[in-house]
């Protein structure tokens, strides 16, 4: 694992945006893997902001989202595909039929859910995952306990992943219990992963993703298996890390085509 302590949640996403870019650059049929949520909003401004001053272009980028809540249609003010939508897809040249969001409303999810994996497949797998933090330490909504080598299926949300994303549905009485997602096993075979984590309360979830041990409870603590992992942190969510002075160091002495996470 790269572990990159940023100062604040602003750098950590100009940061990851900037990892990003690059690769469309060097990669412009690049496969992104994309995450919804608070975490990656500002990476989102960013990568818009380039696009429009810089030309950064996305017209042959391909894109698939982590997850999507069970019974959503896609025009549903709190469905992932309209968070898309709004906070990215919107603002770039990318074209719509290679954006792909798993659909929450299938007649057949574990259909829907094959079809996903067929889907990232065909595309030649994921590039880079984009994937945020859950406070109890989920991945997409893996939630804790489920298998570490799962591939896309339906979750049962936990207690505490309805009460952290609640507000924004007026009250947990109105939030879908489950939601379809690519699993630790799917995640876990993008060529790269890039995981965001800000403010004191991941810092539990990201003390055991890092530095504890390898197991179903924590879901992100699978991310020590890959082969490509970069972790960018605010300083408030890394102030548990044991070995934070290690991750600076290291950090410090790269050579120069190991920098920021190239
Ligand atoms: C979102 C997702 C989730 C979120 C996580 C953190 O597509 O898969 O795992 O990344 O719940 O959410 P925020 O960023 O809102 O704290």
């Amino acid at each position: 694992m790269e572990v990159l302590i940023q100062n604040n949640a602003e750098a950590g996403c100009l940061l990851g945006a900037r990892i990003i870019a690059r690769l469309v650059r060097e990669m412009p049929d690049a496969v992104l893997g994309l995450a919804t949520g608070r975490t990656p909003m500002q990476l989102y401004q960013e990568l818009i902001r380039i696009h429009q001053n810089e030309g950064l272009d996305f017209s042959r980028v391909t894109t698939f989202n982590l997850d999507e809540y069970v019974g959503l249609p896609a025009a549903h003010e709190q469905s992932y595909r309209r968070f898309m939508h709004e906070n990215l897809f919107r603002h770039i040249n990318i074209d719509p039929q290679r954006t792909h969001v798993p659909d929450g409303t299938a007649a057949d999810l574990q259909a829907e859910c094959r079809d996903y994996e067929r889907r990232i497949e065909g595309a030649g797998g994921i590039d880079l995952q984009l994937l945020g933090l859950g406070r109890n330490g989920h991945i997409g909504f893996n939630e804790p306990t489920g298998s570490l080598r799962s591939r896309t299926w339906i979750k049962i949300l936990s207690e505490q992943t309805l009460k952290d994303n609640s507000a924004v549905f007026g009250d947990m009485a109105h939030m879908p219990r489950h939601a379809i997602t690519m699993g630790v096993g799917t995640i876990l075979e993008a060529r790269r992963v890039l995981l965001l984590a800000y403010g004191p309360a991941k810092v539990r979830a990201v003390a055991e993703m890092i530095e504890g041990p390898l197991a179903a409870v924590c879901p992100a603590s699978a991310l020590q298996l890959h082969p490509r992992a970069t972790i960018i942190l605010d300083e408030a969510a890394a102030a548990a890390l044991k070995y934070s002075d290690h991750y600076r160091w290291i950090d410090r002495h790269k050579l120069d085509w190991q920098k920021h996470g190239m």
